[in-house]
Parts: structure tokens; sequence; C-alpha cells
């Protein structure tokens, strides 16, 4: 895990980075007012967005990290080498990076499998004045996924 400035960042990071935070103004969240933008950048450089997407029945909101990966599987894009997640409050800016909750590490992690790598992870402060690159597998030591379970999902790899 590293502190790394925005403009050390490779254009693709910065364009993912970017990416997420202009998309976090569609996010739909009137109950936290925390709005959460997420961009996946897949192996041929393409980037996928997602944001936060709340219910009145609070448990059913949808993070924006799980919104990206649902959105590029759905686009047939089942290899992601990285994700970049920017926050803001409806009245705040964030002052510490925003991690992915415990939910969205498992499910990176599942993505993580089906690309084959350690997915890259790129968390922002609003602002993108502390920037942290770290990966799935130091977020989620200890991962469950399909193999610890004796599944093989070699024919959903590309
Ligand atoms: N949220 C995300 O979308 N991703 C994260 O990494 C952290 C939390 C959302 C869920 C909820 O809509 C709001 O942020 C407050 O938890």
């Amino acid at each position: 895990m590293k502190y790394i400035n925005y403009q050390e960042l490779s254009e693709l990071q910065k364009k993912a980075l970017d990416e997420a935070a202009n998309v976090l103004e569609n996010s739909y969240a009137p109950y936290s007012k925390f709005h959460v933008g997420a961009a996946l950048i897949s192996a041929d450089g393409t980037i996928i967005t997602g944001t936060n997407f709340e219910n009145a029945a609070y448990s059913l909101t949808v993070c924006a990290e799980r919104a990206a990966v649902v959105r590029a599987n759905a686009m047939g894009i089942k290899k992601i080498r990285s994700i970049a997640v920017i926050a803001r409050g409806d009245t705040f800016d964030t002052v510490e990076v925003t991690g992915p909750c415990g939910d969205c590490r498992q499910v990176l992690y599942e993505t993580s499998q089906i690309s084959n790598c350690d997915t890259e992870v790129i968390l922002s402060t609003t602002k993108k004045d502390k920037i942290i690159v770290t990966s799935i597998k130091e977020l989620l030591p200890l991962g469950l996924g399909p193999d610890d379970i004796g599944m093989d999902i070699s024919r959903y790899r590309q």
C-alpha cells in the first residue's frame, strides 16, 4: 500500500480516477448523502464506471464498486486490471481516502480471480490530494475465492 501523487499516476490511472470523480455526480444517495464513483480499467484499457445507488430499504443499497463490476460483466468485459474509487459528502470533501466496504472487497476478490490477477485498487480523496494505490489481495488477505470451494471458473476467463 503506498501513497502516490496524482502526477505520478499513469495516464490511464488518471483517466480512471477522473472518470470516477465525474460519475460520482450521478450517484443516487438521498439517504447517506455520500456520493461514490468507481471506475474499472479492463485489460484492453476500457473504462467502466459505476456509482452508489441507494434505496428506501437501506440494506438494498448498491455500492459504486459493485455497480461498476456488474456493468462491466453485462458489457462482456471479464478481465479487470484496476479500479479507482473516489467519494464526497453532500456538504464536505473527504480528507481520507474511501476504502471499499467488506462486501465490495469480496466481490472485487471474485473479479480478481476471474481476471487472473491481483486487481489494483486506487483510492482517492475528493480533491485528489491523498491517493493510495493498493491491491485487492492487500485489502482482503486470505480472501475466499472459487478455487477454495473447488470451483473451476476457467470458462469465464478471457
Ligand atoms: N459506498 C460505496 O458506494 N462504496 C464504498 O466504497 C463505500 C460506501 C456507498 C454506500 C452508501 O450509499 C454510501 O456510500 C454510504 O455508505
